[in-house]
């Protein structure tokens, strides 16, 4: 069976001591056990959440990371720093970096070597603008986005990759993709990952759902035979309702 997860990615919110709150409120719920539970907090938030979660199955990720080992790149972050602090996963390519940030495919391919050169964990997001849905092409460009970023990967290495579907016209908008147009990427990735390596591989490999999953559709998209979990924006802010996600499953 496929690994079932549920991030929560916080993204640009919460100082300190909301941090806290909200990892020690998360830490008083029960999750199902069968579901890996992460969240990936602000890097100046990291630190404190991985000594916060260490007596807890709750792993701490990172939103993004630099591509270089070390230098002069000012405000930036290296996988080795975040190994260093005890941070093993990673997001790489989500479409606001790749909207406001530049982030290309060449790009991330780079990002993504970095982090396996240092054995993380990566949650790799991608997913089409609502112009690419509307001129039919969310299918072709999906694939494009794994083949430029993740296709040059030899077989051991997916061994350290989730992917996250995030079609952009459902982030933070409060439309979500229906379960049936989840469900319809989700295999379609799969198909093209056994063209691409094997059967085997495409059936191991966990992909996750973003965009405006809340507790009320959380069931419905996860209950969709190629989901394994979601990678959640806005309600990760709230612990109950991240928990009514989790425990969606
Ligand atoms: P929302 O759940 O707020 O739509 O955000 C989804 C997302 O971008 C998670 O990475």
């Amino acid at each position: 069976m496929r690994k079932q997860i549920v991030a929560g990615n916080w993204k640009m919110n919460l100082d300190a001591a909301q941090s806290q709150a909200l990892i020690d409120n998360l830490q008083s719920k029960t999750f199902n056990d069968d579901v890996h539970v992460a969240i990936a907090t602000p890097y100046v938030h990291l630190a404190a959440a991985v000594s916060q979660t260490a007596h807890s199955a709750i792993d701490v990720a990172a939103q993004n990371m630099h591509q270089a080992v070390s230098g002069a790149y000012t405000g930036e972050v290296s996988a080795s720093m975040l190994k260093s602090i005890g941070v093993t996963t990673v997001i790489l390519g989500h479409s606001e970096r790749r909207a406001y940030f530049h982030e290309t495919d060449a790009l991330l391919a780079e990002k993504v070597n970095a982090a396996l050169e240092n054995d993380m964990q990566i949650i790799f997001c991608f997913g089409e603008e609502l112009e690419d849905r509307k001129a039919g092409n969310h299918f072709d460009l999906v694939t494009s986005q794994l083949t430029n970023a993740l296709f040059h990967l030899d077989v051991t290495s997916w061994n350290n990759i989730v992917l996250a579907y995030e079609p952009v016209w459902a982030i933070g908008t409060g439309e979500t993709a229906s379960p049936e147009q989840a469900q319809e990427m989700h295999a379609h990735i799969r198909t093209v990952l056994a063209g691409q390596y094997d059967d085997a591989l495409a059936q191991r490999i966990s992909i996750l759902y973003g965009g405006s999953v809340k507790p009320s559709n959380a069931n419905e998209i996860f209950a969709q035979q190629d989901v394994d979990g979601g990678l959640i924006g806005g309600a990760s802010l709230n612990a109950d309702d991240f928990t009514a996600i989790v425990n969606a499953f």
